[in-house]
Order: C-alpha cells, then sequence, then structure tokens
C-alpha cells in the first residue's frame, strides 16, 4: 500500500506523531510534506516501509552508513557486545581499537577524543582552539552547515535577504545572541582575494578557522586548492588553528578528506561514518593542542564529558565498519561516484533541464538549476528552484528511490551499478515532473 493512502500504517503512525511531536516530527532534516513512509527495517542498500513497500536508498542515514544496512560483520560486532553491556563509568579496551584505528590512518590524528555526535566534536574543537590560543573569535564559510552548535550554526542559514555583499554573520533562529554572531567573521568560500583581505583585518583575533573541505552547500566538491591553501597558510601567520570538518568528508579517503586533498589541519571533527551506524564523533589533531583536555603533567583546562562517550556498542560498530574500509572498498566507491554521477548527467542531457549533478567520491549531489556552483551563494535555491527539489525528490520517492530532501545521496560499499540502475531508470520522468510546472516554466 502506497505510504500517502488513507489507510496505510504510515499514515496511522503519522496521526500519532501529530499528537506527539511539534510539526509531527523529531528530525526536521528528513521530514517532508505532507509526512514521510515510516521505516521498519533495512538490508544492504535497501530500506522497508510499515506498508512493506522497498526503497533503493541513497541516503545511508545522511552519509552514515558506508556499508549499507545491517551489514553482517558490523551487526555481529554490535551483537556481541550488547550480550555484555552497552556502556559503562569506566573505560573500555574497545574505545583503544577505534581511537588507534583512526590515528593509525591520519598522520596528524596525534591525539584523538571521542564524543557523541558530529555536532558535540565540532563544538568541542572549537572550545579546543579557544583555550589553546586564548582568544575567542572564529572564522567559517557562509552557509556550510557544521551542526547545531551555536557558533558553528552562525550564517548556515542564511538567505539573499540577509547574507549582505560582505557575507553577513547571520542568526541561525530568532533571538540567537547578538554576542555569538559577534563572535563569528564569516568568509566566502573559493574567494581568495575577499578572504584573504578579512583574514588581514581579523586573523589576529581568530582562534580558529572552521572549514569543510568538501561542503555540502558548495556541491560536496573540494574546495579549490589554492583557496585551502591560503586557510592554512594564514591560520599559522595569525595564531588561529585551522579545524576541518570532515563529519562527512572523511568518508573521501583512507586518510579523510586531508589525506585526499594534501592539506595537515590542526584539528579534526569527525562523525557519521566511524561509528558504522551507532552515535558517535571525535575530535583528533595535534598532541599540543589537544593537551587542553589534559595529559600527564597537567588538568584538563577544557574538560570535556558526556554519560555515553565511548560507550562500548559505538566502539565496537565502529571499529567493524573502519575496518572493513580498506583500500579495495575506497576504489569501488570512487568507480562507483563516477558511474553515478556519469549516469545522471547523461539522463539530465537526455531530458533537457536545466538541473545538474555535482560531488566527488562516493557523495552525489542534484541541482534543481545549472549555474556553475563555486560558493553558497551559486548552490543556494530560490524558492521556485526549491520546489522543483521538493518535486524531484517526491516523485523519485514514488518510484521507490529514496534521496536526502536536499538531493544529495551517499553511496555504499555494498553497492553495484546494477543497484543504482533503478534509480537511474526512475531520473528521467522524476525530472520531467519536477520542470515541467507553472512556476519552474516562468523562471527557466
Ligand atoms: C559537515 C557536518 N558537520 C557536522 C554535522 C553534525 O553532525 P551530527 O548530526 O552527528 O551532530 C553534520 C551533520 O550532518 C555535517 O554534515
Amino acid at each position: 500500500m502506497h505510504w500517502t493512502s488513507p489507510e496505510s500504517r504510515s499514515r496511522a503512525l503519522y496521526e500519532r506523531a501529530r499528537h506527539i511531536f511539534p510539526g509531527a516530527n523529531t528530525r526536521q532534516q528528513v521530514w517532508m510534506a505532507p509526512y514521510p513512509p515510516y521505516l521498519v527495517s533495512g538490508r544492504g542498500p535497501s530500506v522497508t516501509d510499515a506498508d512493506g513497500n522497498r526503497y533503493l536508498d541513497l541516503t545511508g542515514n545522511l552519509g552514515v552508513l558506508i556499508h549499507g544496512h545491517a551489514h553482517p560483520l558490523i551487526t555481529a560486532a554490535i551483537a556481541d557486545q550488547i550480550g555484555r553491556g552497552t556502556c559503562f563509568a569506566l573505560p573500555t579496551e574497545a574505545e583503544l581499537r577505534l581511537g588507534g584505528l583512526l590515528c593509525g590512518r591520519v598522520p596528524g590524528f596525534e591525539r584523538l577524543r571521542f564524543t557523541n555526535t558530529g555536532s558535540e566534536a565540532v563544538a568541542v574543537a572549537l572550545r579546543a582552539a579557544r583555550a589553546f590560543t586564548g582568544r575567542s573569535r572564529i572564522a567559517r564559510l557562509e552557509g556550510v552547515y557544521h551542526g547545531s552548535d551555536d557558533v558553528a550554526a552562525v550564517s548556515s542559514s542564511s538567505t539573499p535577504a540577509n547574507w549582505g555583499e560582505e557575507p553577513a554573520s547571520t542568526a541561525r533562529y530568532p533571538g540567537m545572541p547578538p554576542a555569538i554572531l559577534e563572535q563569528v567573521r564569516v568568509l566566502p568560500a573559493n574567494d581568495i582575494a575577499t578572504t584573504q583581505r578579512l583574514l588581514a583585518a581579523e586573523g589576529d583575533s581568530l582562534a580558529a578557522i572552521l572549514v569543510d573541505p568538501v561542503p555540502a552547500r558548495c556541491g560536496f566538491e573540494p574546495l579549490r586548492g589554492d583557496y585551502l591553501a591560503l586557510l592554512r597558510e594564514a591560520s599559522r601567520r595569525h595564531g588561529a588553528l585551522l579545524i576541518f570538518d570532515e563529519v562527512i568528508a572523511f568518508r573521501l579517503g583512507f586518510s579523510g578528506a586531508q589525506g585526499r586533498l594534501g592539506i595537515d589541519p590542526d584539528l579534526t571533527a569527525l562523525g557519521k561514518i566511524i561509528g558504522g551506524g551507532m552515535p558517535i564523533g571525535a575530535v583528533a589533531g595535534r598532541e599540543d593542542v589537544m593537551a587542553v583536555f589534559g595529559n600527564e603533567r597537567e588538568a584538563a583546562r577544557v574538560p570535556t564529558s558526556g554519560t555515553f562517550t565511548a560507550n562500548p556498542v559505538s566502539m565496537v560498530a565502529g571499529e567493524a565498519a573502519m575496518s572493513l574500509l580498506d583500500m579495495t572498498a575506497f576504489e569501488h566507491l570512487e568507480r562507483l561516484g563516477d558511474f553515478v554521477r556519469a549516469g545522471v548527467r547523461g539522463v539530465i542531457g537526455q531530458v533537457g533541464v536545466p538541473a545538474q549533478v555535482t560531488g566527488v567520491g562516493s557523495l552525489f549531489l542534484l541541482h534543481p538549476h545549472d549555474r556553475p556552483i563555486l560558493d553558497y551563494r551559486s548552490y543556494h535555491r530560490s524558492p521556485a528552484e526549491t520546489e522543483v527539489m521538493a518535486r524531484l525528490h517526491r516523485h523519485l520517492l514514488e518510484q521507490r528511490v529514496l534521496l536526502t530532501p536536499a538531493g544529495s545521496g551517499f553511496l555504499a560499499s555494498v553497492m553495484h551499478p546494477e543497484d543504482l540502475e533503478p534509480f537511474l531508470a526512475a531520473l528521467p520522468k522524476a525530472l520531467e515532473i519536477a520542470f515541467d510546472h507553472p512556476l519552474t516554466r516562468s523562471t527557466t
């Protein structure tokens, strides 16, 4: 039964949710109008809803599930640990195994600290930079998503109405304290001249430059090499730290995005894939900086903790997932990414609509427009384009293909080109329907 049918199980669940959650949901990012299908299970590349419909899942829970759903080795590791206890108020060997594995992969990971989410990892990294430098201001790129921490969220929902000529510090929600906005210098991605000028003027006041080197809201493609080199050089010159947010981008190589791009940040925020499908985050980086969390000689200047931090279930799931992610797996993911992006490009060309696909490695992103994407402003969608994207997302879902509402896709090691064929087969009709609308016709 279709999930929007009045008799569907999803409909019944939605009706219950309306009386429990504001807006009937507890996770904005994955909500869709009028309501989404409710899921009951996932296996490999697909998920099944409460009415028995199966979908090709290209979301991988927003980039978490790099080996698909319920991978037998990860599930076995979790089941084994659950039988022996799920969380303890003392350390376990499991945290050493996952921490050691991650530090063994990236030369810059001299020390590491676990958190429970990527947002928490970003917040803790910013706090570490502040304690290390004794400065409070942060620079970050316009529009890029770094999770829910207040400072990190400044400008993450900028619009043409408020972003200003030079990127403005814009509030994430009404009432966000002006003191937080003043803590943040917003930089335009890939704009070397403006960034150079802003950093020359304000660099000495900065604790850190926070940057996702492959930001979704700049098209899931690496920032220009000379732009990243500028951020690396300027942060050193001004005594600020360079923090990479690799919560998503760590899936781009054996040594993460930094290995792939040849840039060595001082600190890195991690999350998503490193927990094998369980909640996780981590901060890793220079030993002298990480000493703010304490070492054998001194007490922590930045106390961090968390009831569930380094719980052994997340640790063993992460260890299993990361162990599976060897060079062969990365090569496979690269080929799969090239295959799907080329396929989508071919379909867009055939249908002849002003859409495009961007991305790198196991990431891809559909856009409801065809202007070149250099930064957040060129990525940003007008209301009409947002409508096109919503219709495209909905019509792919009708054909049993699940992308994120923003149009992003995350490939998994268990997928093969034949698993992706239903997506490529569904796309022509979905694009036609999405673009064939009076609102769109008048703007394109
Ligand atoms: C680049 C980036 N940073 C940080 C976060 C926040 O991670 P979490 O949702 O685990 O708090 C996300 C989440 O999507 C992200 O994409």
